[in-house]
């Protein structure tokens, strides 16, 4: 194809993306990248010092045209301590162009090269130890649109996983150092979307409107694992699994190879929230791996009713008259302090254990803690109720703030007296004991 005038290309932070392309020519079109080496925020408390393209991570999102003849300039800060250069999957020439990119800091290498194949592509640094540049947030995407261009949808973002080896464990305070050992034993302590836990969650949630259409262009910049990516509450309509030309149609979960990416399309037919994961599920609930897009609009019956119905179940059917006799469980009745503390940690490790976790410290994003919890210390009847009679809408535990829901549990006055009075001795909490009676005042 001729090559038409020249452009500069716009490149944006994820979950941006730049505007479709409306040109209907090849263009050189130049594209600027520069490395830069930060402490960035990797979770609530925890900061890494992450080697990105562009100032974040993953790095700048790139939109060519099928055609063009990309002038790269990659562009090492002089503040920085290392060399890099770039692997871009959508080049065809020898190391996807880290062959003619390797930057000193204070330096900038230009290449040029042909947009030939259309297709969603991963770059990434290529300087050895490659694992730890890569691991450190030196990925990103670039997008080839082919000539015809791709169809319109409503919104578009960019959402990239990966994993961080950190020398603490998850949710360890500080800066947290590169583990290296961790890495090349492929067990990482954070699995992430855009470079860190919660970088798309609440107010930072991508959004959408009812009816819209959707496209996510998916990357997994590894460095070691596959993604099961998914999104809980939605069908893909489309999948360009792979980056490539073919779709698939009507998928719940598409592989996202390491150094790979999907493009993925879906209407969003009614309101709500709809959560990204990774399937592989402990990667979202215990490393990170969880994104919010929420949906406005009016709801539509004829998709999603929302509950109808909760009652008791009797499984004999309408057809028996007598009440099943309700089958007594056997409560030991607590004689000293002693007594209900150890019962109420019975509770708690089969009850409360699976979402506040066995040492009270909670999920981060998804369940408080209830171990030093001003909100629990401040008043144990707001525990209690919270028992007795569930918990939602927002609320605040040690400065953050949790929108969950909390099911309310199906404990006697006794259980409940027992299990708050275990968690105020324990956990690092102000201690203090709840009796069945002030639990019966509660549930009134
Ligand atoms: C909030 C205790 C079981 C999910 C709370 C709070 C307490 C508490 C004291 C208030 C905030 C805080 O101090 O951290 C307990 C006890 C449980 C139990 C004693 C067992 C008897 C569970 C379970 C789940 C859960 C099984 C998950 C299914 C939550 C959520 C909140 C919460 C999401 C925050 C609600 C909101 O954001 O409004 N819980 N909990 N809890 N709990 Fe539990
Ligand atoms: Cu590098």
């Amino acid at each position: 194809a001729e090559i038409e005038g020249e452009e500069k290309a716009e490149l944006t932070m994820p979950p941006n993306v730049p505007p479709p392309i409306d040109r209907d020519h090849a263009t050189k079109l130049t594209v600027d990248l520069e490395v830069v080496e930060k402490e960035m925020k990797l979770a609530d408390g925890v900061t890494y010092t992450m080697w990105t393209f562009g100032g974040s991570v993953p790095g700048k999102f790139i939109r060519v045209r099928e055609g063009d003849m990309v002038e790269f300039h990659l562009k090492n800060h002089p503040d920085n301590k290392l060399p890099h250069n770039i692997d871009l999957h959508a080049v065809n020439g020898p190391g996807g162009g880290a062959e003619s990119t390797f930057t000193a800091p204070g330096r900038e290498t230009v290449f040029s090269f042909r947009a030939l194949n259309p297709g969603l592509y991963v770059y990434h640094c290529a300087t050895a130890p490659v694992g730890m540049h890569i691991a450190n947030g030196m990925y990103g995407l670039i997008l080839v649109e082919p000539h015809e261009g791709l169809p319109e949808v409503d919104k578009e973002y960019y959402v990239m996983q990966s994993e961080f080896y950190t020398e603490g464990d998850y949710g360890e305070r500080g800066l947290q150092p590169f583990d290296m050992n961790k890495a090349i034993d492929e067990h990482p302590e954070y699995v992430v979307f855009n470079g860190a836990v919660n970088s798309m969650m609440n107010d930072k949630s991508i959004t959408a409107e009812k009816d819209d259409k959707v496209r996510l262009f998916v990357g997994n910049g590894g460095p070691n694992l596959t993604s099961s990516f998914h999104v809980i509450g939605e069908i893909f309509d489309k999948v360009h699994y792979e980056g490539g030309d073919h779709v698939q149609k009507n998928v719940q979960t598409t592989s996202v190879p390491a150094g790979g990416a999907s493009m993925v399309e879906f209407t969003t037919e009614v309101p709500g929230n709809f959560i990204l994961v990774d399937h592989a599920i402990f990667r979202a609930f215990n490393k990170g791996a969880l994104a919010t897009l929420s949906v406005s609009g009016e709801e539509d019956e004829n998709v999603y009713t929302g509950q109808q119905l909760d009652r008791v179940y009797q499984p004999e059917g309408g057809a028996i008259q007598e009440m099943p006799e309700e089958k007594e469980r056997e409560i030991p009745t607590a004689q000293t302090v002693e007594e209900r503390i150890k019962f109420g940690q019975e509770t708690y490790m089969s009850v409360c254990q699976s979402c506040h976790m066995k040492d009270g410290s909670g999920v981060e994003g998804a369940f408080p803690p209830v171990a030093e919890s001003d909100y629990l210390n401040d008043d144990p009847k707001k525990g209690i109720s919270a028992v007795v009679h569930g918990l939602s809408g927002e609320i605040t535990v040690n400065g953050e703030t949790y929108k969950g829901i909390m099911p309310k549990q199906n404990l006697t006055d006794e259980e409940v007296a027992n299990v708050i009075t275990y968690i105020l001795n324990n956990f690092g909490n102000d201690g203090g004991t709840v009796t069945p009676e002030q639990v019966a005042e509660v549930r009134e």
